[in-house]
């Protein structure tokens, strides 16, 4: 992909600078951030904003409060770990638009940030509405692109923003679009793609470009229902969604066209209710009331023997629901057999960065995009509009 005109190339100093950051970060239960790694990612940015005097105006959405003020998703926690990680205080407008973050955003001396309270809030965020774009691009006078994470996204502040002000990349921005570029030029084969978590239909769509693309696909995590299914297993009370039919099937004939080998897991590891551990069966014979959790050893065999001989490997999702003890090791074990392996690894996903870090993993991956959905777009070559919206170098 071309390059974009970046922070670098800009003065800013006493400027309104509008930055669009992806700090969607993952909580704990009481909100507190579990897990700082987009937050950190983004310094490069901040810092360069604050040592050259700019007025920062930091936006982002947390979670999926659907057009809605949800007190649990509310960025007080997130500007409380930014404040700390930036050695300064952040604070927080209680609105996105309106008066009082207009006062804010007047009152900003260089080298000050603000963050405005979460997008999602609004309906116009989402469906980029353009008078909600506008009240946001009147807050400032250039806008960075920073939200890797949030680049396949058509929203008013990836798109409407950078539609209405001069715009520029950050270097977060530039840095995922110059490392991940390598998957998508050119990856030296065979490339094996192991992909999983539980955003289903927003991930499962896109999994039929990997099609001629990478030698092999594997399938873990909630990801692997819609697959299995579609094969004829009944996978008792695991998560199901409907609706999806069309696009395995047209996934499947896309891979057998291409010469593209598709593993799923042919056994699971399943939590019933009223039983306290867990326990593992074949993908044939999941019993009514148990739901899959993670995918079991065999499967774990299969897929780390496609490691084998690999060079290029991208990983996206956890394998199982691996947050949990009693459901980790199926991730557990296959990432630790592909670190074993040589060859260019790539992880992506912000849920999938923090796992790795649990396990230990981190280490062995070349790169670790903070994109989960955008990553897994970006590798397969396709365009995305908070990317093609902004100006080349
Ligand atoms: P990423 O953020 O890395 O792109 P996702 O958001 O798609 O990944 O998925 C991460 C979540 O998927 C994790 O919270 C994990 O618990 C969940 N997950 C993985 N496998 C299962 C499963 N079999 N059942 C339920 N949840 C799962
Ligand atoms: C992510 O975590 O993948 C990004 O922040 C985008 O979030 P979304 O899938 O809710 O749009
Ligand atoms: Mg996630």
């Amino acid at each position: 992909m071309a390059a974009k005109k970046g922070l670098g190339s800009v003065p800013v100093h006493g400027r309104r600078v509008l930055v669009r950051v992806d700090f969607n970060v993952p909580q704990l239960p009481n909100g507190q951030v579990a897990d700082d790694r987009r937050i950190v990612e983004a310094l490069p940015t901040l810092n360069h904003l604050r040592a050259a005097g700019a007025r920062t105006i930091l936006m982002t959405h947390l979670g999926r409060p659907e057009g809605r003020r949800d007190p649990r998703f509310t960025l007080r926690p997130v500007v409380h770990r930014l404040s700390a990680v930036l050695g300064q205080p952040v604070p927080l407008a209680e609105d996105a638009v309106g008066v009082d973050a207009l006062q804010r955003t007047a009152r900003l001396e260089n080298g000050q940030f603000l963050m405005l309270e979460n997008l999602r809030f609004h309906p116009g965020e989402e469906a980029n509405d353009p008078g909600f774009a506008g009240a946001l691009a009147h807050l400032g006078e250039l806008f960075v692109e920073d939200a890797f994470g949030t680049v396949h996204r058509a929203h008013a502040s990836t798109v409407g923003v950078p539609k209405r002000l001069p715009s520029v990349a950050g270097f977060l921005v530039e840095r995922e679009v110059r490392e991940l570029s390598r998957l998508v030029e050119d990856p030296a084969p065979p490339y094996v793609a192991l992909v999983g978590g539980a955003k289903v239909v927003d991930k499962l769509p896109f999994l039929t470009s990997f099609c001629g693309r990478a030698q092999t696909i594997l399938i873990g995590g909630a990801l692997a229902f819609p697959f299995l299914r579609a094969r004829g297993y009944d996978l008792g009370s695991s998560l199901a969604e409907p609706g999806l039919e069309t696009t395995v099937a047209e996934f499947f004939r896309r891979a057998e066209s291409s010469g593209t080998e598709v593993v799923l897991p042919t056994d699971l590891v399943v939590e019933r209710p009223g039983v306290a551990g867990a326990e593992t069966h074949p993908v044939a014979s999941i019993p009514s009331d148990a739901s899959a959790q993670d995918i079991g050893p065999e499967t774990r065999d299969r897929f780390a023997q496609r490691f084998l001989g690999s060079k290029t490997v991208f990983w996206n999702g956890p394998l199982g629901r691996a947050e949990d003890s009693r459901f980790r090791a199926g991730t557990q074990e296959v990432l630790s057999r592909l670190g074993a392996v040589p060859g260019y690894h790539v992880a992506a996903g912000g849920d999938s960065a923090r796992i790795a870090q649990d396990l230990g993993v981190s280490g062995s991956f070349a790169f670790i995009s903070t994109g989960g959905g955008a990553a897994l777009e970006f590798v397969q070559g396709l365009s995305l509009p908070g990317l093609a919206v902004l100006p080349d170098a």
